[in-house]
Formats: C-alpha cells, sequence, structure tokens
C-alpha cells in the first residue's frame, strides 16, 4: 500500500534553527518546503541536503513582515506543491522566521515595536490563517518562541510580549484546529548560538558564559539541540501531544 509522504513547510529555513529543523524533519521522512528572506543561495543549499536524504525539498520567498504578500506566496506555494510534491495540500507548518531586537521597554520606539509585531506575531498568525487552506487534515503547527516569555531579561520586552502573543494564540489555535485534528504546539527555545540578534549567543565569549552559568545543564545550546524536537513534533508517535508549551533551553533560570 502507497504511504503519503508528509510535507512540513518551515518559515526562515535558509540557516540557524530553521535550517536545522528542515534537515531533522527530512531525517524523519518528510519532505520540506522552506522559505528564505534574503538568503537564497543559502535556502538552495538547504534544498540541495534535503534532496541528498532522499527526501523532496523546494524553497520560497516570503518576508513575514509584509502579510500583503501572503496571498501570492500560497498561489506559490500551490504550484510548488503541483509540480515538485506531486499533491495539492501540505501537513505541517512551522512558524519559526524571525528576529531579535535588543532594547530596554523605556527605549523601545515605536518603528522597532511594529516591526517585532510585524515579523514575530502578526505575521505568524495570518500565515498560518491563509495556509489552513493548504493543509491537510490531522497534521500540526508548530510556533516558535523563547525561554524569555517564562523569564525577564532585560532588553527583551517587546521581542518577549510577542513571543508571549504567540503562546497564548497556540492555545486557541489548537481549541478551534481539533476539529480538524491540527494540533497546534509551541516550541521555545533558550539561548541558542545561531546568527540570531548578530550573533551575540555564539560570539560574546562574556555573554555566552553568563547563560551557560544560568542553564542547569552548563552551556548555551545549539541548533541540533532544537530541529529533533520540532521533526518529533510532526511525527505520528507526538500525536497527542496538543496545545502544549515545550521549552527546549537546558533547564534555564530554574
Ligand atoms: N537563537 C536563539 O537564541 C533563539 C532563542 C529562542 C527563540 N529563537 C527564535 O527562533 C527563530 C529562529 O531564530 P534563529 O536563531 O534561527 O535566527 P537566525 O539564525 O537569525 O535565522 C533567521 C531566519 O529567519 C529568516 N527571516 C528573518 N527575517 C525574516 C522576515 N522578515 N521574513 C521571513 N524570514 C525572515 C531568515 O531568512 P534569511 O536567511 O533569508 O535572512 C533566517 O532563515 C526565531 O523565531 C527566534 O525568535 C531563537
Amino acid at each position: 500500500m502507497a504511504i503519503n509522504t508528509k510535507i512540513a513547510l518551515i518559515t526562515g529555513g535558509s540557516r540557524g534553527l530553521g535550517k536545522n529543523m528542515a534537515i531533522a524533519i527530512a531525517k524523519k521522512g518528510l519532505d520540506v518546503i522552506i522559505t528564505y528572506n534574503s538568503k537564497k543561495e543559502e535556502a538552495d543549499a538547504v534544498v540541495k541536503e534535503i534532496e541528498s536524504l532522499g527526501q523532496k525539498a523546494a524553497s520560497l520567498q516570503l518576508n513575514v513582515a509584509d502579510s500583503g504578500t501572503f496571498d501570492s506566496f500560497f498561489e506559490e506555494v500551490k504550484t510548488a506543491l503541483k509540480e515538485t510534491f506531486k499533491t495539492d495540500k501540505f501537513d505541517f507548518l512551522i512558524n519559526n522566521a524571525g528576529i531579535g531586537i535588543y532594547n530596554s521597554f523605556i527605549g523601545t520606539t515605536e518603528a522597532e515595536f511594529d516591526q517585532l509585531n510585524n515579523i514575530q506575531f502578526k505575521g505568524p498568525f495570518f500565515i498560518t490563517q491563509k495556509a489552513l487552506d493548504v493543509m491537510n487534515d490531522g497534521g500540526g503547527i508548530i510556533n516558535i518562541s523563547t525561554g524569555l516569555a517564562r523569564f525577564s531579561s532585560p532588553g527583551y520586552a517587546a521581542y518577549a510580549s510577542m513571543k508571549g502573543a504567540i503562546e497564548t494564540l497556540t492555545k486557541y489555535q489548537a481549541k478551534e484546529l481539533g476539529q480538524r485534528q491540527i494540533k497546534v504546539n509551541v516550541v521555545a527555545p533558550g539561548a541558542i548560538e545561531t546568527d540570531f540578534g548578530g550573533g551575540v549567543v555564539r560570539d560574546n565569549e562574556q555573554l555566552n558564559q553568563t547563560l551557560s552559568s544560568i542553564t542547569a545543564l552548563g552551556r548555551v545550546g545549539l541548533p541540533d539541540d532544537i530541529g529533533g524536537v520540532v521533526a518529533f513534533l510532526c511525527t505520528e508517535d507526538a500525536r497527542w501531544i496538543n496545545a502544549q508549551r515545550i521549552e527546549v533551553s537546558g533547564g534555564m533560570n530554574l
């Protein structure tokens, strides 16, 4: 009997955590669509890596801050599904793309607030709304939050608030989409060594040590610590996990 290969769409799959998720998901036997904002070459390299694992893959450009483009983006998704994957729907959506802006609550400008809101909250809200027409029943949505939504660390008031909003949204989505058997969960990474925030966790040795010292497992995270958890949520074994926040931080700020 033919088994239908599931397909995951990951926003921001060109680098960092999204890239790691994409490859981990492919290793579980799913096909993958990734998006990139500006780094097409990196995205194409991820597609090649996934294909070398024996799975199908495609990359599409998407600026999650620009909700006016979402309808045309999903037209491109439909075309890719037809041409590359020989189907018309996908199964898992991972809202991963994001940026950080470091500023105090008092210092945060309206422009910074709007930019964070557009990328971290409004974008995933409406991308998910529009994705539902192109998603099969029985799949899942994974929203990427942060440890900073559980504890406060000065400099992240606006960023962490947007992530807090997506955590609340997750519960509402899980409740409303349950009738379609779509599971909705949050994965909240701790501090991870990527390009995020200018690469500070990776490149600033003092910060890296400070973060390691407040982590039970004694180090900061690496992309490999995250991708496999998201990939697990895209498997049949995770079918009964719904409306949960899974923090993947090595035990930060316990
Ligand atoms: N790293 C951490 O310590 C950490 C901790 C907790 C949560 N997170 C969250 O994890 C997610 C991924 O972060 P990361 O560490 O992987 O960051 P990263 O290495 O900087 O990668 C960011 C990714 O998002 C894409 N992106 C950025 N702005 C975008 C936009 N306006 N529209 C569409 N795509 C956009 C980038 O695309 P291009 O490559 O094309 O620019 C890239 O693929 C974010 O939501 C972040 O908030 C990160």
